[in-house]
C-alpha cells in the first residue's frame, strides 16, 4: 500500500504498522496485520470505512480483542480498532460509544445508582462487541437492557430499536448483516438501595471461582446447547445421562458441563489446553497457535458428540 494511503489513514486515527495481533487479543494468538487504525472519534469511523471500501481494501473491526480467534496468518487488510470511549448517563439511560469497555460501563452504571447491568462487571471486551454477540452472564443478557443502537448498515447510519437488533442467545442481526455498531443506549432502572456493588462483587467472585484465572483465554469457546422444546428435550431426558435439572429449566445445557463429562478437561494440543477450571474455556499456556486451538476445538466437539450425540457450535468469532 502506498505512502499516500498510509497518510490518509492517519487522518482517521492513530496508525500502527506491522503489528502482531497476538498483542491485541485476549487469547494472545494471531499473526500480523499491516495496519491498525485506532479511532477515538465516533464521527471518523464511517468515513474511514467508506474510504477503505472505495479503495477496495478489506477491513475488520476490533474491539477489546475478546471472544475471537485470529488466524496465525494474520489479517491482510486494515484493522479498525474502536477506541471511541465517551459515555454519559442521562436519567436511567446509559449512552456509550461502541469502544467503551463493558466492565467500565457496568461500574459506571452502579456508580450512577442504576440497576440492571451489574452482571457486566466480569465481561471482557467492548460494549459494541457485547451487543453484537448479545453477551451475557449470571442470567443477564445485553438484550435485556439495550434500548437502541446506532449502526452503520448498508451504507447508512441508522438507529435501531431493541426488536430490530434481532437478539437471540449469543446472537444479534449484526452477526449476519455486518452492521458496525457505533453507539449504544442501555435502559436501566434507578435503584434506591446500594445493593448493586454487592451484587457485582458476587458476580466477580463466582467468575473467579469457576473460570480460569491467570491464563490468556478468549471467554467461552462454545455456545451452550439450546434444548428444543418438544424436540430433543424428551429424548435427552429419557437418555441414560444424568443431566442436571437446572439446565432444562433454563433451556440450555452448559457446554462446559458437557465437555467436562466427556472427560476433556486438561486435554491439550500444543500449548492450547481445555481449562481445568471450566470445560468451555481454552487457555493459552504460552505460545499456543490458532492451529492448536482449532485442532483442540475439533477434538472437543468429537468427544462431546461421541458421548452425547450433541454437536457443539462455536460462540467465538474466527478471523
Ligand atoms: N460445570 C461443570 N463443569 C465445567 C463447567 C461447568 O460441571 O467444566 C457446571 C457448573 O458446576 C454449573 C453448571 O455447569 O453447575 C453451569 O456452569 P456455569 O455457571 O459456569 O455456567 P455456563 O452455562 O457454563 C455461562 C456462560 C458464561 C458465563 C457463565 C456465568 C455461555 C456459553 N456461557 O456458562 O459466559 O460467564 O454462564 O454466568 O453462555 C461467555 O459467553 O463467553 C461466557 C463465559
Amino acid at each position: 500500500m502506498s505512502i499516500a494511503f498510509a497518510k490518509e489513514l492517519r487522518s482517521y486515527g492513530k496508525v500502527k504498522t506491522d503489528q502482531l495481533l497476538s498483542k491485541w487479543t485476549t487469547f494472545k494468538i494471531g499473526g500480523a496485520a499491516h495496519y491498525i487504525v485506532s479511532v477515538s472519534e465516533t464521527d471518523k469511523i464511517v468515513p474511514l470505512i467508506q474510504f477503505l471500501e472505495q479503495e477496495q481494501v478489506e477491513y475488520m473491526i476490533l474491539g477489546g480483542g475478546s471472544n475471537m480467534l485470529v488466524a496465525d496468518e494474520g489479517f491482510e487488510g486494515v484493522i479498525i480498532h474502536l477506541k471511541n470511549e465517551q459515555f454519559e448517563v442521562d436519567g436511567d439511560v446509559l449512552v456509550a460509544e461502541a469502544g467503551c469497555a463493558t466492565v467500565a460501563m457496568a461500574q459506571e452504571s452502579i456508580k450512577a445508582g442504576l440497576t440492571g447491568f451489574e452482571w457486566g462487571v466480569g465481561v471482557p471486551g467492548t460494549i459494541g462487541g457485547a451487543v453484537r454477540g448479545n453477551a451475557g452472564a449470571m442470567g443477564g443478557e445485553m438484550k435485556d437492557c439495550v434500548q437502541q443502537v446506532e449502526v452503520y448498515l448498508e451504507g447508512e447510519v441508522v438507529r435501531l430499536g431493541n426488536e430490530q437488533c434481532e437478539f437471540g442467545y449469543r446472537h444479534s442481526a449484526f452477526k449476519e448483516n455486518e452492521g458496525v455498531i457505533l453507539r449504544v443506549w442501555l435502559k436501566l432502572e434507578k435503584s434506591e438501595n446500594k445493593a448493586g456493588m454487592k451484587q457485582a462483587l458476587e458476580h466477580l467472585q463466582y467468575r473467579n471461582k469457576t473460570q480460569p484465572q491467570g491464563w490468556a483465554s478468549t471467554g467461552c469457546i462454545f455456545k451452550n446447547y439450546q434444548v428444543a422444546a418438544g424436540g430433543d428435550l424428551e429424548q435427552i431426558l429419557d437418555s441414560k445421562f444424568d443431566i442436571p435439572k437446572q439446565f432444562f429449566d433454563r433451556g440450555l445445557i452448559s457446554a462446559g458441563w458437557l465437555i467436562d463429562q466427556a472427560g476433556m478437561k486438561g486435554e491439550q494440543v500444543g500449548q492450547a489446553q481445555v481449562s481445568e477450571a471450566h470445560g468451555n474455556f481454552i487457555v493459552n499456556l504460552g505460545d499456543a497457535t490458532a492451529a492448536d486451538v482449532r485442532a483442540l476445538i475439533e477434538r472437543v466437539k468429537q468427544a462431546v458428540y461421541d458421548k452425547f450425540g450433541i454437536e457443539l457450535e462455536e460462540e467465538i468469532q474466527t478471523v
